[in-house]
């Protein structure tokens, strides 16, 4: 099979480390990729969101399966756009593909049939948002409606701050169209775990539960980034837990999105906070998670290939995932002054030390080839992943691989996967 995964992070490069492991491969290719994805995959010079380019690209090399590593391009139509020219591809259909495209269609959906979720409610006008906001008071939650790169979210807490966030989204339109419309919800107390399915719209077939890691500071302080690191399994989800996600949260959403007369394939990825009051969903997304894939497919023992290739087909029904025991964590380095302005071209020093390292892998998200070497070329540079039996095991080899890497501004969390090496693991 020839294999064209679109997308340029660490996600991508996880899947495509994965996917290379197939026996069914034959060729694969990655638009655009970046300096580590290059090592696995023939990279393509086009952007994610060039949908037409993709689909010329797609049909001239004969491609098999295209799979979407981030949201743009399947909010854009890239799946419609690619089925109605007879191409396959993995992922869902723009209007499915709303369920995090738009805030307000997620939350109707989630109120519509009782899936536990936040009180909140949806404003096109400002002056009403302020009003609402001032009769309920703080803490509350102020999210765009459209997609905003994860920074579409403001967890206010005080009136005052929550007034700033309607005015910079409404106002100053600082997101454009994607905060013309805005959800006030709720703001929800509780311990967060990232809950991914693969689905053919009719079986869902769950991924090892994870957390991520979204702050940037150790103790999780600092401005929210797009992920410093992620582990899994989450020992907080027991397998009593995982199985009432599915039934009260996974299950009806799709059964919802079937009644709305929307069929959803692909990845359905449930942000939930674990209240005192239960399970309630934060968000959706439509795609694998990043970081958490890349804590979550080096313990699949399953053919990557035939799983993706049958979600498409509607065949997942045939399927199982068979997971390796054990823990698997990923720490991001990131480049100095991230998630604001930072410095690249910087040359990563180390990076031939820590190849073939047992239970350590290294996926590169913003990282360039510049001749022998890389550099950095991003906000999230590297990934470091490593796995072991126990969680502790894998938080030391992480941390000791980062040792013999550095680049010039080089930062990480210290602490990814506090939260569960204070709990026994249990799958
Ligand atoms: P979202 O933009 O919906 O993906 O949310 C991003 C992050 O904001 C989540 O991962 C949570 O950490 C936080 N968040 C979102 N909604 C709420 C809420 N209702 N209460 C508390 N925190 C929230
Ligand atoms: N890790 C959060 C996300 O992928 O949106």
């Amino acid at each position: 099979m020839k294999i064209l995964v679109v997308g340029s992070g660490g996600r991508e490069h996880a899947l495509l480390w994965k996917l290379s492991q197939s026996p069914e491969i034959r060729g694969l290719y990655c638009a655009p990729g970046n300096g580590g994805i290059g090592e696995l995959a023939q990279l393509v010079d086009i952007g994610a969101e060039d949908i037409e380019s993709l689909a010329e690209f797609a049909e001239a090399k004969d491609i098999d399966l295209t799979i979407v590593g981030p949201e743009g391009p399947l909010a854009k139509g890239i799946v419609d756009i690619f089925e109605k020219r007879g191409l396959r591809i993995f992922g869902p259909t723009k209007s499915a593909a709303r369920l995090e495209s738009s805030k307000a269609f997620s939350k109707n959906l989630l109120k519509k049939y009782h899936i536990p979720t936040g009180q909140f409610a949806v404003f096109d006008d400002a002056q009403a948002a302020r009003s609402y906001v001032r009769q309920v008071g703080a803490p509350i939650v102020i999210k765009a409606d459209g997609l905003c790169g994860g920074k579409g979210t403001i967890v206010a807490h005080t009136l005052s701050e929550a007034l700033g966030a309607i005015d910079l989204l409404m106002e100053d339109r600082i997101f454009r169209q994607a905060g013309e419309r805005i959800v006030v919800e709720e703001r929800l107390v509780g311990e967060e775990v990232s809950m991914i399915v693969l689905t053919d719209g009719a079986t869902a077939i769950p991924l090892l539960t994870s957390q991520d890691h979204k702050r940037l500071l150790d103790g999780d302080k600092g401005p929210n980034t797009g992920g410093m690191g992620a582990y899994a399994p989450a020992p907080v989800v027991t397998g009593t837990l995982a199985k009432g996600l599915m039934e009260q949260v996974i299950h009806p959403t799709l059964n919802g999105l079937v009644s709305e007369g929307i069929l959803f394939k692909g990845v359905l990825y449930a942000g939930i906070m674990l209240t005192a009051d239960g399970p309630k969903v934060l968000e959706f997304n439509v795609r694998f998670g990043d970081p958490e894939i890349q804590a979550i497919l080096p313990l699949l023992k399953t053919d990557l290939v035939p799983l993706l290739d049958d979600t498409v087909e509607g065949r997942l029904s045939q399927h199982r995932c068979e997971w390796q025991a054990g823990s698997c964590v990923c720490v991001v380095l990131a480049s100095g002054g991230y998630p604001g302005e930072f410095q690249i071209g910087k040359e990563i020093r180390g990076l031939e030390r820590l190849q073939g390292r047992e239970g350590v892998l290294v996926f590169h998200a913003g990282t360039k080839r510049d001749g022998e070497r890389f550099v950095n070329w991003g906000g999230r540079a590297l990934n470091v992943v490593a796995v072991d039996d126990e969680i502790e095991g894998a938080v030391k080899r992480a941390y000791d691989a980062i040792g013999q890497l550095a680049f010039d501004g080089m930062t990480y969390r210290k602490d990814i996967a506090w939260r569960a090496l204070k709990k026994p693991v249990s799958h």
